[in-house]
């Protein structure tokens, strides 16, 4: 059984916080993007994690997908790692108190530092209809951020530019109302550089909506049609192939040790394997890096009020702090 007390740490105090959008189920790339350096930074700080759920109200309109999804989230990330006896895991809308702290700082946004983000206009390119959440936001986000006085903020690359305009609000908020205080706390990102893009199946960013994803939980048969898929060129069998380019490759860097990574590249330039083996060895690895993380899920999705007890803590906890920020800020406006 996991350990859910409350977090205690005397040692180190700084304060990591993201969010996941519970918009689907988890990829590679949602793995190795976000979640797994957000799980290595719980034991360097007092990390705050939760679950985007108003945010996910911009695409997901059916009630009971809504919740199924955050439940397949919540699970997943706990499966992976997260442990609630380090971190501080939570559903989003259980602190509504960061809604009236986004529309706050919505009254100091400027229309044109939103109309300079890229995502609400790649959404709606997408297909995702065109709506006032989807354009307001980077100002929940930014709201998400600043309640929690975050200092490190863990994204993937893609997030990049919603931590600037945290950042640039968190600045007129202070330059408007703090007098000569910093009443809000300008945070850092910290970009997974080394996996801020995974491949997907054709080389594109992985991204559900490219439909080229490989999921962390994929049962044995749909895996193995999804690697057996991964985009190739037509180098026969025997010839020497090119490593550097190979999907196949920067995939299995994800899982693979340095040594296994290097016997692959020269097997490639050796020649005389077909890809369909090289495939192989990457199926093999995939499948084994994730088996103790299958299992773990395993057991938690038969233990719904463990899960349910997890989420319900972290917010007590969570808040406390956001409460404190509020109130803050409240009289500092004149509320
Ligand atoms: P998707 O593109 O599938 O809709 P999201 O936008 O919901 O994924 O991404 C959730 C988190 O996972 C973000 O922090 C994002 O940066 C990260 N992420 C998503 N896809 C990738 C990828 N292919 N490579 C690296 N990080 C990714
Ligand atoms: N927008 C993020 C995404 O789509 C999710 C998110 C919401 C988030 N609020 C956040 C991430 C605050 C980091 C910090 O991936």
């Amino acid at each position: 059984m996991l350990d859910i007390s409350p977090v205690a740490k005397t040692f180190a105090t700084m304060r990591i916080l993201s969010g996941i959008q519970p918009s689907g189920r988890l990829h590679l790339g949602n793995y190795f993007g976000m979640m797994e350096p957000a799980i290595r930074l719980q034991d360097e700080g007092e990390a705050y994690y939760f679950i985007a759920d108003y945010h996910s109200l911009t695409s997901i309109h059916d009630p009971s997908v809504l919740r199924d999804n955050v439940r397949d989230v919540a699970i997943d990330f706990l499966a992976c790692g997260l442990d609630p006896g380090k971190a501080v895991f939570f559903r989003q809308s259980d602190v509504p108190e960061v809604t009236e702290l986004t529309w706050i700082l919505s009254t100091l946004t400027p229309m044109g530092l939103l109309e300079r983000c890229h995502s609400y206009k790649d959404k709606i390119a997408q297909g995702i209809s065109p709506s006032h959440g989807l354009f307001a936001y980077p100002v929940l986000m930014a709201a998400d951020i600043l309640i929690y006085n975050s200092e490190l903020v863990p994204v993937g690359k893609d997030q990049k530019q919603h931590i600037e305009v945290t950042r640039d609000l968190a600045q007129k908020f202070n330059d408007r109302y703090g007098e000569g205080e910093p009443l809000l706390h300008i945070p850092e990102p910290r970009i997974a550089e080394d996996s801020a893009a995974v491949p997907g199946l054709d080389g594109r960013k992985m991204s559900k909506s490219y439909n080229n994803t490989i999921g962390i939980f994929e049962d044995a048969k749909a895996l193995k049609k999804k690697v057996m898929r991964i985009t190739t060129d037509s180098t026969p069998m025997e010839d020497p192939k090119n490593p550097d380019d190979s999907y196949i490759i920067m995939l299995y860097q994800l899982v693979a040790t340095a040594d296994e990574v290097e016997e692959m590249k020269a097997d490639f330039r050796k020649g005389g394997q077909g890809y369909g083996h090289f495939k192989k060895q990457l199926l093999d690895k995939l499948t084994e890096y994730f088996a103790p993380m299958r299992e773990k899920r395993d057991e938690l999705a038969n233990n719904d009020a463990f899960v349910e007890e997890v989420l319900q803590q972290g917010a007590k906890q969570a808040r406390i702090v956001a409460r404190e920020t509020l109130d803050r800020v409240r009289k500092a406006v004149g509320l």
